[in-house]
């Protein structure tokens, strides 16, 4: 009988996809830098301005939908060569599957989905595809974009708790563990396991983490390799 596969838990945020050409939230070009979050993602702004809501995200959709993935995802999908691998991601971009990776976790939403915003919430696959202010769902109600909003509940938290708590190695990337309750899902990874992160900076490193400071594409894709050697 092959001995059990290690298994590795990605945790990964927009960070990842800034050398993929899309933005961040808190650097200093930052969505939220730039844009008010309270009138473009929370459930207030929706009410008050829904088509400025849907034609920000329908921006968004169509530059995540043009991105490519770059080295960082592609070497995290590489692990899935050797080790059980969960990405569990803040992002709602699609490149971690683009890249590969098999089991991917969207815990704020994904662009490339809609729901309506009735009782059964039933998702809507879009792709690229722009959401009209009119456009509705079976239940009649205004399609809007499948992303958590501030004030919303955070999606999968269950499953990527268990996942992190069991997991041998963990690897954090591009976030800012800013954000609750997915900058807590840290704080489940096991005393024993390995826990690296890596950023461009981080105000405060999570006990037990290793910080590696630097650019994704250039600190991720060693790093695995080491870990698949
Ligand atoms: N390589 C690695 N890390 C990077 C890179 C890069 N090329 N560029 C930026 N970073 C790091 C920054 O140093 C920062 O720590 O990525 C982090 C980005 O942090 P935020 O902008 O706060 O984004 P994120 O953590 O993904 O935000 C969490 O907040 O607005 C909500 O729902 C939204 O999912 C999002 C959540």
């Amino acid at each position: 009988m092959p001995p059990a596969r290690q298994k590795i838990v990605v945790l990964s945020g927009s960070g990842l996809s800034a050398e993929s050409g899309l933005p961040t939230f808190r650097d200093s070009a930052g969505l939220w830098n730039q844009y008010s979050w309270v009138e473009l993602a929370s459930p207030e702004g929706w009410a008050k301005q829904p088509e400025v809501v849907l034609a920000f995200y329908n921006e968004r959709r169509a530059k995540a939908w043009a991105a490519q993935p770059n080295a960082a995802h592609l070497a995290i999908a590489a692990l899935e060569s050797r080790y059980e691998v969960v990405v569990v991601t803040q992002n709602v971009d699609a490149l971690h599957e683009r890249a590969g990776s098999t089991n991917v976790l969207h815990v704020h939403g994904e662009l490339a989905y809609a729901r309506g915003t009735g009782r059964s919430r039933r998702r809507y696959r879009i792709d690229d595809k722009p959401i009209e202010v009119g456009q509705r769902c079976d239940e009649g109600t205004q399609l809007r974009p499948d992303i958590v909003w501030f004030g919303e509940e955070t999606q999968h938290m269950e499953a990527a708790r268990a996942h992190i708590a069991a997991a041998d190695k963990v690897l954090v990337v591009g976030t800012s563990l800013t954000v609750y309750p997915a900058a807590g899902l840290v704080d489940a990874a096991q005393h024993h396991a390995e826990k690296v992160l890596n950023s461009l900076e981080m105000d405060e490193v999570p006990h037990g983490f290793r910080f590696m400071a630097g650019r994704a594409t250039e600190v991720v894709p060693p790093l695995v390799a080491e870990w698949l050697s």
